[in-house]
């Protein structure tokens, strides 16, 4: 099927091609959380070294609950979004205190952590633990808008439903994790907002925004 072909497809592509990044070397949810709170406002090569520092500091989520609050804030300085590393500390004691150290295993459950939306919920599952869910963000509207073309406004919120239901069929269920972020890879070289690369894309044969010559129709956006 044409599902099946997009995935074949798509992840060749990434195991031959993907970033190869810090928090990509192994699945372990306290690397993934870290990583996705990090990237939420920062672009990757700024989170790269940020990333580093902050493991070889805080190496567990322990070590993450109990540190002093003075030394995480400085940890962060120059990422931005103070708040960010406050629920970070504030999630991990969560984690050790009422979850005795057991990570919740689902997007649904992932999301009463502080500071972790559906989005981040996502990509924790599907990376960590397996879950067959779609990773919905700027890059995953971008990517899905311009291969199937989605005229809906993703401006308005509602839409992120409607493209999670989409894209729930397409996810590769034996390998949810490295299908989302394949997804963010493409969104960051070929499929990118500004600058794209249809032509040279590894699913070009399945854009369909390049086949109408449209691909910077889309995502759909109205300014609000
Ligand atoms: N942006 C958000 N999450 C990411 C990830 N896991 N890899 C690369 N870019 C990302």
């Amino acid at each position: 099927t044409t599902i099946q072909a997009f995935r074949q497809t798509l992840l060749a592509w990434y195991d031959q091609s993907g970033r190869d990044l810090p928090w990509r070397r192994d699945q372990d949810p306290y690397h993934v959380w870290v990583s996705e709170i990090m990237l939420q406002q920062t672009q990757v090569n700024t989170v790269i070294p940020y990333y580093q520092r902050f493991m070889a500091a805080f190496p567990t989520v322990t070590a993450l609950a109990e540190a002093d609050q003075a030394d995480l804030l400085k940890a962060w300085q120059g990422l931005g979004y103070y708040s960010r590393a406050r629920n970070l500390q504030r999630a991990a004691q969560q984690l050790v205190h009422d979850y005795h150290g057991v990570w919740p295993r689902t997007a649904a459950e992932l999301q009463d952590l502080v500071g972790v939306g559906p989005y981040t919920a996502c990509a924790i599952a599907s990376i960590a633990f397996g879950e067959v869910v779609p990773a919905v963000d700027g890059n995953a509207f971008r990517v899905f808008a311009r291969l199937l073309l989605i005229d809906a406004d993703i401006a308005q919120p509602k839409t992120r439903q409607l493209f999670m239901k989409i894209i729930q069929p397409i996810v590769d269920p034996q390998r949810p994790g490295a299908f989302n972020q394949a997804i963010m890879d493409l969104g960051s070289s070929y499929m990118t907002a500004k600058n794209p690369d249809p032509e040279h894309s590894p699913v070009r044969a399945f854009d369909a925004s390049y086949r109408e010559g449209r691909v910077l129709d889309y995502p759909v956006k109205t300014k609000k």
